[in-house]
């Protein structure tokens, strides 16, 4: 690892981060922030430069790997549910220092609430429906306000579901779990996840780009009609299927306040404006590519 080349800080680095810093690793000098020691020995295991800091409970004097030739941060630590902001997101800006010349969030569609499954874009009006998501929005917010006062690039990625290898619900499928019928099921969204790491390398290496994009394979869905065909391609039986009615009276409040959300998300701008090529605009051909990559 070399010393001289630009540093690149990936904040929280699990299923996505960890395939992010393989990407990164032939042109930057790649730090790893994760919550746990273990994970961060993980990561020095298989290679990686990581540190532990738990941004729920930062050590008094704790400080962020950082570099005067700070090239960016990205970060990927989901805020927690205590509260109705994002207070690790809050915690991490007051500690870091040294500006990057970019920031990259990872945020969520979520922010977009229910539109009765019409399309959206990047300018359409915030609607969070779910603390989860208000979280996401105040967190958007935080680094809006910290990368202006520093005149830091600033790059939110508002993301759809992601799946990828491990990453499939096979074990939903397994288990039989009941699904809201195919016809009644609203649209949802997805991104695979060498997809989603692509727009991230894109809003890191493309100068030109700033503000917010949505990232998704462009292939709104049922959630319904995605378990269907995971099954069909892994040879397991489809699941049961009930109707709308009961689910709202069976299913966890968790996965109503998803199933009560329906949107097409647009992806234009990210295909044009950060230039992000998808290798699985294909749905079928990203479920097939995940089990092979799995089994
Ligand atoms: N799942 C989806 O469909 C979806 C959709 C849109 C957006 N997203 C967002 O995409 C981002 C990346 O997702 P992912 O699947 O890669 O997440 P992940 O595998 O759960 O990884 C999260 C990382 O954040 C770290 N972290 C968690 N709490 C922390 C804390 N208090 N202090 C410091 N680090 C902390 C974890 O550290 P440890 O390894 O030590 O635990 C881990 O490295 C997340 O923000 C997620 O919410 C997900």
């Amino acid at each position: 690892m070399s010393n001289n080349r630009p540093h690149v800080l990936i904040v929280g680095c699990g299923y996505v981060g960890r395939r992010l810093y393989a990407r990164f690793a032939d042109r930057y000098d790649v730090t790893a922030l994760v919550r746990t020691a273990r994970s961060a020995a993980g990561l020095t295991e298989a290679g990686m430069r990581a540190v532990a800091l738990d941004l729920d409970r930062p050590r008094s004097g704790a400080r962020i790997p950082e570099r005067l030739e700070q090239e960016s941060i990205v970060y990927l630590v989901p805020p927690s549910s205590f509260s109705e902001s994002d207070l690790r997101l809050d915690r991490f800006l007051q500690l870091a220092t040294v500006p990057p010349r970019s920031f990259v969030y990872v945020s969520s569609t979520g922010v977009y609430g229910d539109t009765s499954g019409a399309p959206v874009d990047e300018s359409a009006p915030l609607n969070p429906r779910t603390p989860r998501a208000r979280r996401r929005v105040s967190a958007e917010e935080m680094t809006r306000v910290w990368c202006t006062e520093r005149c830091v690039r600033r790059v939110v990625l508002r993301v759809a579901g992601i799946y990828g290898p491990g990453r499939l619900p096979l074990e939903r499928l397994r288990r039989q779990e009941a699904v809201v019928r195919a016809e009644e099921a609203g649209l949802s969204n997805r991104i695979h996840v060498d997809d989603l790491v692509s727009a991230c390398v894109a809003a890191v290496t493309n100068d030109e780009a700033r503000g917010v994009y949505n990232v998704s394979d462009g292939h709104p869905l049922s959630s319904t009609a995605f378990l269907l065909k995971v099954a069909e391609l892994a040879g397991l039986p489809p699941p049961p299927q009930v109707s709308m009615e009961e689910a709202q009276l069976t299913f966890s409040p968790e996965r109503l306040s998803f199933l009560n959300e329906s949107r097409h998300v647009l992806n234009g701008r990210m295909l044009k404006h950060l230039g992000v090529e998808l290798r699985y605009a294909d749905y079928e051909r990203g479920i097939r590519d995940s089990l092979a990559g799995w089994r």
